[in-house]
C-alpha cells in the first residue's frame, strides 16, 4: 500500500521490535527479566484513582475545552510557579494526552520544511522522528559521558544555523539519567542567547531525582523564558503512564497554534484523566518522595552490580530510572564463535539466550551502550544481574 511520503523519513523503531519480542516471550510463559520498560512499576496513588472514580460517578464524561478544564490549567500554573519559578497564565497552558502529544503538537505548530531542531545525543528516540514528521530536520549534537552527557558549547555553536528553530533540553534525561549542572545550563544559555530559537525543556523526569538540586534553563537564564516551551506530565512522577496526561506551557501565540493542532486531532485529553491529574498535582508531595526513595535504593544496588561485571561500566544516574551502561568493553569478544560487534547484537543475544530484555543504545544515538530500567523489584534486578554475569562469562 502506498503510504504518505512523510512516513518514509521515519524508521521502524528497533526498540519497539525488541520490546515486542520480549513481550511475546513473556506471553508464552518464558521467564524473561524485563529491564526495557520506560515506566514506573508502582501503581497510580489511590487518591488519584479516587478522583477519577468520583469524576466518573459524577458523570464528568463529556467533552471539555480542548486546552483542558480551567481548574487543571490553573493548578498547572501554580505548579510551574511553585516548582520552576515560572509564571504562566492558564491561557498559556495546553493539557495534552501525555507529554508526547505536547511535543508532537509543538512540532506540528512550530516547524516546517527547512527548519532545524538541535537534539543532544543520547536522546529520547521520539524527538528526531517527531521533528521529521513535521517536515523539519533533526540536527544531532553528540555529548560525552565525561561531560556528564551535557553538550559542549562549541558543538552547539557549530550546529546552530539561521534555520535553527528550536533546541530540545531533557534533564534528567532519557536514556542517560543525567541532570545538567548549573554551569552546563549556563553554557547552553550563553550560546543560545543570541539566536532567535525556541528552547523546549522536556521536564518529564523532573521529580525523579537523586541529587539535591535540579535546575532548569529558566533558573539560570530568566531572560530566555519568553522563548521557552515547557513539556511535562503525570506519567513518570505519579505512575500514570497509561492515563495519558501531560501538558505544555509557553508563549501564547505558539500555544494557540498547538491548540489548533489538537482541536483537529484529538480534542481534549480524557475528562476523567484531567480530574485525576488535578488530584495528582494537588496531592501530598510525600507520595513521590516514597517512590523516589525506593528508586534510589534500587539504583545504588543495580549500578554497583553492573560495575562489578567485567567489561561493563555504568555511570551513576542523577535522575530518571535508567542505567545507561557502557558495554564497549564487551564488544569485540566472541559469542559461540562469532564476534559481537554492537550493543544491538549484544541485546539480541541477551534476550534470546539469557532472557534479559534491555534496550541497545543505537536508537538513542549512542553506540556501545545499553539502557536498563531499574523500575522493577530488587529480586528481578538481582536475577537480571546474575544473567548478565552469565553472558559476560560466555563471551571469550
Ligand atoms: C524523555 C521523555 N519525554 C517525554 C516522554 C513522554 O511521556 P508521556 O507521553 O507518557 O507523558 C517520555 C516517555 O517515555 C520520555 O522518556
Amino acid at each position: 500500500m502506498k503510504l504518505a511520503h512523510r512516513l518514509q523519513a521515519i524508521k521502524p523503531s528497533p526498540t519497539l521490535a525488541l520490546n515486542s519480542r520480549a513481550k511475546a516471550l513473556v506471553a508464552k510463559g518464558v521467564d524473561v527479566v524485563v529491564l526495557a520498560a520506560g515506566e514506573p512499576d508502582f501503581d497510580t496513588p489511590d487518591y488519584v484513582k479516587q478522583a477519577a472514580v468520583d469524576a466518573l460517578r459524577a458523570g464528568f464524561t463529556k467533552y471539555t475545552p480542548t486546552n483542558g478544564i480551567p481548574e487543571l490549567r490553573e493548578a498547572i500554573c501554580a505548579k510551574l510557579e511553585r516548582d520552576n519559578g515560572l509564571r504562566y497564565t492558564p491561557d498559556q497552558v495546553l493539557v495534552t494526552s501525555g507529554g508526547k502529544q505536547g511535543l508532537y503538537n509543538f512540532c506540528q505548530a512550530a516547524l516546517e520544511e527547512g527548519d532545524e531542531v538541535i537534539i543532544f545525543a543520547p536522546f529520547w528516540v521520539s524527538y528526531p522522528d517527531m521533528v521529521r514528521l513535521a517536515g523539519a530536520t533533526p540536527v544531532i549534537v553528540p555529548t560525552r559521558e565525561e561531560d556528564g552527557f551535557a553538550p559542549d558549547p562549541d558543538a552547539i555553536r557549530r550546529a546552530l544555523t539561521p534555520r535553527t528553530r528550536a533546541v530540545i533540553i531533557n534533564s534528567p534525561g532519557n536514556p542517560t539519567g543525567a541532570v545538567y549542572s548549573r554551569a552546563a545550563l549556563e553554557r547552553i544559555a550563553e550560546v543560545l542567547r543570541p539566536h532567535d530559537c525556541l528552547i523546549v525543556t522536556d521536564d518529564i523526569y523532573e521529580k525523579l531525582l537523586y541529587t539535591d538540586e535540579r535546575l532548569g534553563i529558566s533558573d539560570v537564564a530568566p531572560d530566555l523564558v519568553p522563548r521557552l516551551v515547557v513539556v511535562n506530565g503525570m506519567s513518570k512522577a505519579y505512575s500514570m503512564t497509561g492515563w495519558r496526561m501531560g501538558y505544555v506551557a509557553g508563549p501564547k501565540p505558539l500555544l494557540a497554534g498547538m491548540q489548533m493542532v489538537q482541536d483537529q486531532s484529538t480534542s481534549n485529553a480524557s475528562s476523567i484523566g484531567q480530574k485525576a491529574a488535578l488530584a495528582a498535582l494537588q496531592g501530598p508531595p510525600d507520595t513521590i518522595a516514597a517512590m523516589v526513595k525506593e528508586y534510589r535504593e534500587r539504583r545504588d544496588f543495580f549500578i554497583a552490580g553492573l560495575n562489578a561485571l567485567d567489561g561493563v561500566r555504568c555511570r551513576m544516574p542523577e535522575g530518571a530510572f535508567y542505567a545507561f551502561a557502557d558495554v564497549r568493553g564487551l564488544l569485540g569478544r566472541s559469542y559461540k564463535g562469532k564476534p559481537v560487534t554492537s550493543a544491538m547484537q549484544l541485546s539480541e543475544i541477551l534476550l534470546d539466550d539469557f532472557r534479559v530484555a534491555a534496550v541497545p543504545g543505537e536508537p538513542f544515538g549512542a553506540e556501545g551502550y545499553v539502557r536498563m530500567s531499574f523500575v522493577t523489584s530488587r529480586e528481578v534486578l538481582q536475577k537480571g544481574l546474575a544473567r548478565l554475569g552469565e553472558l559476560v562469562k560466555a563471551l571469550s
